[in-house]
């Protein structure tokens, strides 16, 4: 039996607010040889790229699993499931028709589908570096709205451009694995290219009520002093606005635009074309100040020692298995800051990622995480920021890309060698707490 940790009733959120818990085809799904491969099985069988040196070819085998999990989504009470619909798998033979069961047993169950049309696992064959992948996701994304458009809720063209970017070309640390620094812009540029050719395929396909989900995190300055103000200025530049800005003001921040090919005026006309929605993930903060002369180990990546900022450890705070820092607040903060900058052009926002990595069944830590949020959530409501929604990272513990299974983020426990389900104590306070929200 588990204890349930005893805490205060979370506020009333307005009637229709949306909840819900996120997923990913590559980090659930498994059935790796029933679908084309994408550059993330590539970069796994490179020796040493997976820390655990595991794989993702049968992950929580959602894919024959899925029932079991649409029941434990049914069981939680939330109204919608965001999942990402494999591009490479769609490519593949058969691949189409599993969406399209697992999203009919979701509308069984009463849990609305929310797709997300990349999460990072793109076919092998194709490159962001090339502009042509733009036009590639658009096809893409027309076919999945044919096919399952008239039972899906909501859709999300890409999942966080800038870790994809970050990551997989300029820092190594995911697939595709290069290490381009500055030169990975165009993949930026690309991605965001490919969200506005899906927002108008998607459109034209006749789907509506579109989004993105963007990472944001506030940057702190390590100090008021001017070099540090400027280095996280930068840093901020780099993983926050380049890519909200394009979006949402239909312009590069400062100094981006001329480092990019083609022609960045025309191409911005297309990236901005209106959202319904804007979804943010959101996981820490970040402290940065001026440049060390250092390499810098961070959050599992070494960073190289010529960048124009450094990140610094955030003191002060309880930090999850993972070792992210745990700041409720700075959530409330993004998202003020991101009604500030942005205004009437920020559409409603939906939070399609939050969440944390602890051991354990009896979590009772991510019990404390979720609370703190949600919580944080609704101070920015009261401050007047039009959130529509919430969705948890993850519904289950799965492939945490290149931490492989060491990272366990789920409200329910997997069993890697039995690939049993059980509901951590996380689950069961999320169900009571959506069970004393006042819903439509
Ligand atoms: C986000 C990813 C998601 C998951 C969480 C922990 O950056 O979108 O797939 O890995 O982090």
């Amino acid at each position: 039996m588990i204890a349930r940790m005893a805490t205060n009733p979370l506020p009333q959120f307005p009637p229709g607010f949306l909840w819900g818990v996120s997923t990913s085809a590559h980090q659930i799904e498994g059935a790796a040889e029933e679908r084309d491969p994408s550059v993330w099985d590539a970069f796994t069988a490179e020796p040493g790229r997976i820390k655990d040196g595991s794989t993702a070819e049968v992950a929580c085998d959602h894919y024959h699993r899925y029932p079991e999990d649409v029941a434990l989504l049914a069981g939680l009470g939330v109204d919608a499931y965001r999942f990402s619909v494999s591009w490479p798998r769609v490519n593949s033979p058969g691949g189409l028709d599993f969406y399209d069961r697992l999203v009919d047993e979701l509308c069984a169950a009463g849990v609305r589908p929310v797709p997300t049309l990349f999460h990072w696992d793109l076919p092998l064959e194709l490159d962001w570096l090339s502009r042509d992948t733009a036009a590639r996701f658009a096809d893409h994304a027309a076919v999945v709205a044919e096919r399952l458009g008239d039972r899906v809720m909501k859709w999300i063209t890409l999942n966080e451009p800038a870790e994809h970017t970050l990551l997989g070309h300029a820092l190594g640390a995911h697939a595709p694995g290069r290490r381009l620094l500055f030169d990975a812009l165009p993949v930026a540029h690309h991605q965001l290219l490919a969200h506005g050719l899906a927002v108008r395929a998607l459109r034209a396909a006749g789907a509506g009520d579109i989004g993105i989900a963007n990472s944001h995190g506030p940057t702190w300055a390590a100090s008021r002093r001017a070099e540090d103000v400027e280095a996280a200025d930068f840093y901020d530049v780099l993983l926050n606005r380049l890519f909200s800005d394009p979006l949402l003001l239909g312009r590069y921040p400062e100094g981006i635009g001329e480092l990019l090919p083609g022609d960045v005026e025309s191409d911005l006309k297309v990236i901005a074309e209106p959202m319904d929605w804007y979804g943010v993930n959101y996981y820490q903060p970040t402290k940065v100040g001026a440049p060390e002369g250092t390499e810098i180990e961070f959050s599992g990546l070494t960073l190289p020692a010529d960048l124009p900022f450094s990140v610094r450890e955030l003191e002060g705070y309880p930090v999850t298995d993972f070792g992210w820092p745990v700041v409720p607040e700075a959530l409330t903060e993004l998202l003020v800051g991101l009604r500030e900058r942005y205004g009437d052009r920020l559409p409603p926002v939906v939070i399609t990622e939050n969440g944390c990595s602890y051991e354990g069944i009896d979590d009772q830590e991510r019990i404390a995480f979720l609370d703190g949020h949600v919580r944080a959530l609704h101070r920015a409501l009261e401050q007047g920021v039009d959130v529509r929604g919430y969705f948890v990272w993850s519904l289950m513990d799965n492939f945490e890309w290149a931490e492989g299974y060491a990272r366990r983020f789920g409200l329910v426990h997997v069993d890697y060698d039995t690939l049993e389900r059980t509901p951590k104590a996380s689950y069961a306070w999320l169900r009571d707490a959506l069970r004393a929200q006042a819903r439509r």
